[in-house]
């Protein structure tokens, strides 16, 4: 298995409640390296751009509401088959269904205030990496 990135977001929902830190050693702990992270105020026209594939969602406002609410730590992880390792760590999407010892099963307050983002794919991957960070800002 080859060494790949993935995009993270730690969301408002765990900002607010000051678990930057407790979110990021479980994702060290699965084996993720944090290679690139910044603390940002989203702005509507960023949140309304990331999440544009979920425009004709009924969520889709309440969304970029909650999105843009407070900071949220944009992050590129690295590690062996990083897309599926972060996917497993976070838990699914609905904290109702996610499995014990995963990030939104301990921390996820409900489906939108779920604690992270992770891309679900490489190709997304890279697009997400690219929307909210340089190369020179990736240091591994
Ligand atoms: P995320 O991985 O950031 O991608 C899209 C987000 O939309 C998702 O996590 C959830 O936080 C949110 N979401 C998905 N389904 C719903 C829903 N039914 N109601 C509210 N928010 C949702």
């Amino acid at each position: 298995m080859a060494v790949t990135r993935t995009f993270s977001i730690i969301k408002p929902d765990a900002t607010r409640r000051n678990l930057t830190g407790a979110v990021t050693k479980m994702l060290e702990e699965a084996g993720l390296r944090v290679v690139a992270s910044k603390r940002i105020r989203m702005t509507r026209e960023q949140a309304e751009g990331f999440y544009a594939v979920h425009k004709e969602r009924p969520f889709f406002g309440e969304l970029v509401e909650f999105m843009t609410s407070g900071p949220v730590v944009v992050q590129v992880l690295e590690g062996v088959d990083a897309v599926k390792r972060n996917r497993d760590v976070m838990g699914a999407t609905n904290p109702a269904d996610a499995a014990e010892g995963t990030i939104r099963k301990t921390h996820a307050e409900s489906i939108e205030a779920n604690t992270v983002h992770g891309s679900d794919s490489e190709e997304n991957a890279k697009i997400e990496i690219e929307f909210f960070f340089g190369e020179d800002e990736i240091v591994g």
